[in-house]
């Protein structure tokens, strides 16, 4: 079994502009977290995990493309992207592909067949299986993986690969008690992945969404939630307020034949932790 080091990223947040809707420089966030991944060493894949396009166009997902896709050619280094509830599948698609691509920017993705426009994949980098769920619900910022897709990952997994799985998808399967916004939003169907996964060969169950780095377990599996590019959520101003600051942060994911560790990177900016939003929460 190898070793693997995965750098992943989330919630880029782009448009044409590279303005996201609440004025913040996505575009910049991601440049500057990406500039400073390049001394990371021996980095062998690239993951981004929904969120990509601030506006679901395909303005937006083509200028993640360019920018994540320059630094995985640079580097030799697969790429894998998934869908997150701000992005729309149908531009999704004309952009990325069945979201896994090599670093040559070729599609080496194999979709799932029968589940109408939704976008799960697989492919294998150097032994590791990358499974991609789409959890997005359109319209919705919570998540849910539709039966067709749990149908699938369970034929997927029910053969192991020789450095085991990760599955990537937007919408944690897990949140944290005291901050009841994130149980609202989160992958709504998590116990039927749990069960999907439970006893199988997957390493890591890798996630965006929260904007915020958190560890936990489903069904015994390690669950990273990876920082946001464009924007990080401060739980310090209490259980009842939402509120976000500038400052892109990544994931290093690494995974070796004794196990894994989970570590955040954040980006070299002199204006994080800025204020771009902050509002009382309602009732759920
Ligand atoms: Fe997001
Ligand atoms: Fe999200």
């Amino acid at each position: 079994m190898s070793r693997h080091r995965i750098a992943h990223l989330s919630d880029t947040h782009l448009t044409g502009s590279g303005f996201d809707e609440d004025g913040v420089d996505a575009a910049s966030a991601l440049d500057r977290m990406l500039h400073d991944l390049r001394l990371v060493p021996d980095v062998d894949l690239v993951v981004v995990s929904g969120d990509i396009a601030d506006d679901g166009s395909v303005a937006g997902c083509a200028g993640v493309l360019e920018r994540v896709g320059r630094f995985a050619a640079e580097r030799g280094v697969p790429q894998v992207y998934c869908t997150g509830n701000h992005d729309a599948r149908g531009p999704f698609g004309e952009v990325f592909g069945s979201g896994h691509l090599g670093a040559d920017g070729r599609d080496q993705g194999e979709p799932i067949r029968d589940a109408g426009d939704e976008r799960a994949a697989v492919s294998v980098v150097g032994g590791l299986r990358v499974i991609t769920l789409d959890s997005l619900v359109p319209g919705e910022v919570l998540g849910r993986i539709s039966e067709a897709q749990l149908a699938w990952l369970r034929s997927v997994l029910a053969e192991p690969a020789p450095d085991g799985s990760i599955v990537v998808l937007h919408h944690p399967p897990v949140a944290l008690d005291w901050f009841p916004q994130m149980a609202a939003i989160n992958l709504q169907n998590a116990a039927d992945l749990a069960r999907a996964i439970q006893g199988r060969d997957v390493r890591a169950v890798l996630c965006g969404h929260y904007h915020l780095q958190l560890s936990a377990t489903l069904a015994g599996v390690p669950v990273w939630v990876t920082p946001g590019i464009v924007t990080r959520l401060d739980l310090t101003a209490g259980p009842a307020q939402v509120r976000a600051v500038t400052g892109a942060g990544a994931g290093l994911v690494e995974l070796t034949p004794d196990g894994h560790s989970f570590h955040a990177l954040h980006a070299r900016d002199p204006r994080a932790g800025t204020e771009v939003y902050a509002f009382a929460a309602g009732p759920e």
